[in-house]
């Protein structure tokens, strides 16, 4: 068969089983609003979790920054060769000292990050668990790196526990990984009890702090700061791209391993460095968002008194935290619900298998530390009377 001919077949094929993919045409972002093709709609599908990227006070103070800057618009090289502005060496200071840790590293993105670490940290000899509902940025570094791995049932610590002891003696070094907050489902991984199993098995951990950022935490560190693990977690990840309302992302660690990250990581080495305005801003809601305590409460709050409201039309809605999902299960459901939704004027999206395992289809409502009760109070009873729950 030509080539053509295939992936013509393939995308009838995703049309088929509803994970057709389209890119929306969107004409403008507002506040807790978003143009998409052509209408507006309340944006519960942002990870700009304290609303920092619609803050407008603060956009036009770093634009006139800028213009007395005069920052390049790009890096022009990595950051080994000539890209390594003055701005990296702030930032991570910054995180570093935040965190209380040694050292910190910025990349291009998380998912640069999670294509990276793994792959430059581990080899053939050593082994990799992690859990099943990682993000696709994790697996595609597993997928890279020359290590052996495995996957623990989701949250299921005593699974992983049976493949640490199995695993014990017969690799070089094992390593844990996992997110915080799950992307996906919005629950928690349980930190003190992955830090009590990676040391009693000598493992090394790595937490992926993408969604946790920002919103948990006093200082909004993540979930490590919530369970007072951020000195024991050999390596934090969190990304600028969500609630800190930038772009790139970072980790923290000791200086020995930034070091060898910096020799070592090909996604930090063969890559373009961010352009300084970039890194400027990030510096910028980095230290704003420490200040966001009230904001922090006010999400969780809103994304309690939704979960009761949802749960209460006998919706499935795992998770604990701002990130919503209503599982529908199929496909074609979660579709028609996004589309009704949105006729009603609120943007939620669908999330379909591969993102999601199969038969686990969902929307996925993210909120934000701008929105209001008022806002999405007919939410519950639109989906429960769609659903027929
Ligand atoms: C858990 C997790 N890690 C990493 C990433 C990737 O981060 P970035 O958008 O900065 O590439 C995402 C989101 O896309 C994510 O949900």
């Amino acid at each position: 068969m030509q080539f053509q001919e295939r992936i013509s077949q393939e995308l009838d094929e995703l049309r088929r089983l509803d994970r057709y993919r389209t890119l929306p045409d969107i004409t403008a972002r507002n506040g807790k609003h978003i143009a998409v093709n052509g209408q507006l709609l309340l944006n519960l599908s942002s990870n700009d979790y304290l609303g920092l990227g619609d803050d407008r006070e603060m956009l036009a103070g770093y634009a006139e920054e800028l213009s007395g800057r005069q920052y390049a618009m790009t890096s022009s090289s990595s950051r080994l060769l000539t890209g390594n502005h003055p701005l990296y060496d702030q930032l991570e200071t910054a995180l570093a000292s935040l965190y209380g840790r040694e050292a910190a590293l910025v990349f291009n993105s998380g998912y640069h990050a999670n294509i990276g670490i793994i792959p430059a940290l581990s080899g053939r000899h050593d082994l990799v668990l992690s859990d099943r509902k990682n993000h696709a940025s994790i697996i595609d570094g597993m997928q890279i790196a020359e290590a052996p791995w495995q996957r623990y049932r989701h949250l299921d610590y005593e699974h992983l526990e049976e493949l640490l002891a199995g695993a014990a003696g017969r690799y070089r070094q094992i390593f844990i990984v996992t997110e915080s907050v799950f992307s996906m489902d919005g629950d928690l991984a349980d930190l003190t009890r992955l830090v009590a199993l990676k040391e009693k098995y000598g493992a090394l951990l790595i937490v992926d702090e993408a969604h946790g950022v920002g919103v948990f935490g006093e200082r909004g560190l993540g979930l490590c700061e919530t369970a007072g693990v951020v000195k024991q977690i050999d390596i934090i990840t969190g990304t600028f791209g969500k609630a800190l309302a930038s772009t790139g992302a970072y980790a923290v660690m000791s200086s020995l391993v930034r070091e060898y990250l910096i020799n070592t990581m090909r996604s930090f080495i063969f890559t373009t460095a961010l352009p300084p305005a970039i890194l400027g801003w990030s510096l910028l809601t980095l230290e704003r968002q420490v200040t966001m305590q009230r904001e922090r409460q006010a999400l969780l709050q809103l994304a309690s008194r939704l979960r009761c409201a949802l749960i209460a039309q006998s919706l499935d809605v795992p998770g604990e935290s701002h990130i919503v999902p209503v599982i529908t299960g199929s496909n074609a459901l979660a579709v028609a619900l996004a589309a009704r939704l949105r006729d009603a004027g609120f943007l939620c999206l669908p999330v379909r298998p591969p993102t999601v395992p199969e038969k686990s289809a969902r929307i996925r409502i993210s909120l934000r530390s701008t929105l209001r009760w008022e806002d999405i109070e007919p939410i519950a009873e639109l989906i429960g009377g769609i659903t027929g729950s």
